[in-house]
């Protein structure tokens, strides 16, 4: 098959994580037989320095039209003045925005060679095998009004957390349709006892639970999530939630699997091209080093070849190829391990 791949290596690790994707999805395309013409775009803070904004128009279009879209990381401590107009970040939202990627999926698994990189005792870690479903275009990312304004010699702040109903519609539904071809059972996670967005999110769930008797729907509020994720770990299975809860929530299950470095996204709309990214961000404290961990970025591949171009005997053999790397102690410094990035992808090819 033939595709076009946006690749947004953007700041810090970004471009050293999704060098490692790319030799990996070009092993694939020879293996394979396909064809996949890559294509480089700014995003973040090497956006803003070339060009004074984190995401062009012109980027932008170039994703819109484009079967799916790679990224790396944003941000770093050169673009982090709290008074600048213009932040990396805004980037990433603009284009998941743009994208219209509402749905953020990111699993969390514990592989067996690595319960000893968790801080958890192993017995909790024991079954841990969750998907959140975070939404990614909405909420207080989102909200208006979003200013900062003098009020009488005081200086005023505001972000405003915000649904339409159909918003979470969608996402809730998209985690029934998941659970149901897993362990058939949804948390939905709010602050129900505090926000009126969260009353609606409730009240909508149970509206589109009702459609899906097959799978359990259970609530829950923000702060025991938090809690559980990491005293009962293994209860979950699809866990869906607003945006700041779902980016806060999947930081700390990281740490189930044992380093940040692991974990794989697929942000996906209704329609359109996906985007792909890692969970963790570049990583200032080691970019430039060749240490960062490649197998988020490499997973966040398979899933690119799964999901946005339907080729799922090549996604599960990068999978595969990232399980037996991983059991054959081929491991970055974030995992206690001696091998650098390029060891790591290296070996990667090799089973592939
Ligand atoms: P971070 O995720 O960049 O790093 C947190 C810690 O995890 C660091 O110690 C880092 O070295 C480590 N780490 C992260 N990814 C790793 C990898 N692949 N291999 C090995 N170690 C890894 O979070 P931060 O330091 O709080 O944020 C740095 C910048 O990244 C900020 O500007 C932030 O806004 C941005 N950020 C961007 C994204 C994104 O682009 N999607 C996500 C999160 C943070
Ligand atoms: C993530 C990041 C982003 C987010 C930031 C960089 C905008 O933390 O992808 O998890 O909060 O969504
Ligand atoms: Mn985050």
């Amino acid at each position: 098959m033939q595709a076009k791949i946006i690749l947004l290596p953007g700041d810090g690790i970004g471009p050293e994580v999704v060098a490692a994707a790319v030799r990996v999805l070009q092993a694939v395309e020879k293996k394979f037989g396909h064809s996949f013409h890559f294509e480089k775009q700014l995003i973040g803070g090497c956006s803003i320095d070339a060009s004074g904004v984190a995401l062009t128009d012109s980027a932008l279009k170039a994703c819109q039209s484009a079967d799916a879209v790679l990224l790396g990381a944003v941000g770093g401590p050169k673009w982090d003045d709290p008074l600048a107009k213009e932040r990396p970040e805004k980037g990433l939202l603009a284009l998941r925005k743009g994208l219209g990627v509402f749905a953020n999926l990111r699993p969390v698994k514990v592989y067996p060679s690595l319960v000893g990189a968790s801080p958890l005792r192993p017995e909790k870690l024991a079954g841990v095998d969750m998907v959140v479903v975070r939404e990614l275009t909405g909420g207080l990312y989102f909200g208006k009004p979003k200013c900062r304004e003098q009020i009488d010699g005081r200086t005023h702040a505001v972000d405003t957390m915000e649904y339409m109903d159909d918003e979470i519609r969608r996402i809730v539904d998209m985690a029934f349709q998941l659970a149901r071809g897993r362990r058939k059972k949804v948390t939905s996670v709010d602050k129900a006892n505090v926000l009126e967005t969260s009353r609606l999110w409730r009240q909508v769930t149970a509206d589109v639970a009702a459609g899906y008797p097959d799978v359990k729907l259970e609530n829950m509020l923000v702060d025991t999530a938090a809690m559980r994720l990491v005293s009962n770990p293994a209860e979950f299975d699809v866990l869906v939630t607003e945006n700041m809860f779902g980016d806060i929530l999947t930081d700390e299950a990281a740490v189930l699997s044992g380093s940040m470095g692991l974990l794989p996204s697929a942000s996906l709309g209704s329609d359109g091209p996906g985007l792909y990214e890692p969970i963790h961000g570049s990583a200032p404290d080691i970019a430039g080093k060749g240490i960062a961990n490649p197998i988020g970025t490499i997973l966040s591949s398979a899933f690119l070849l799964r999901y946005s171009l339907k080729l799922e005997k090549e996604a599960s053999a990068i999978e595969m190829a990232v399980e037996k790397t991983i059991a054959s102690g081929r491991l970055t410094a974030d995992l206690g391990g001696t091998a650098n990035t390029t060891e790591v992808t290296d070996s990667i090819l090799d089973v592939l």
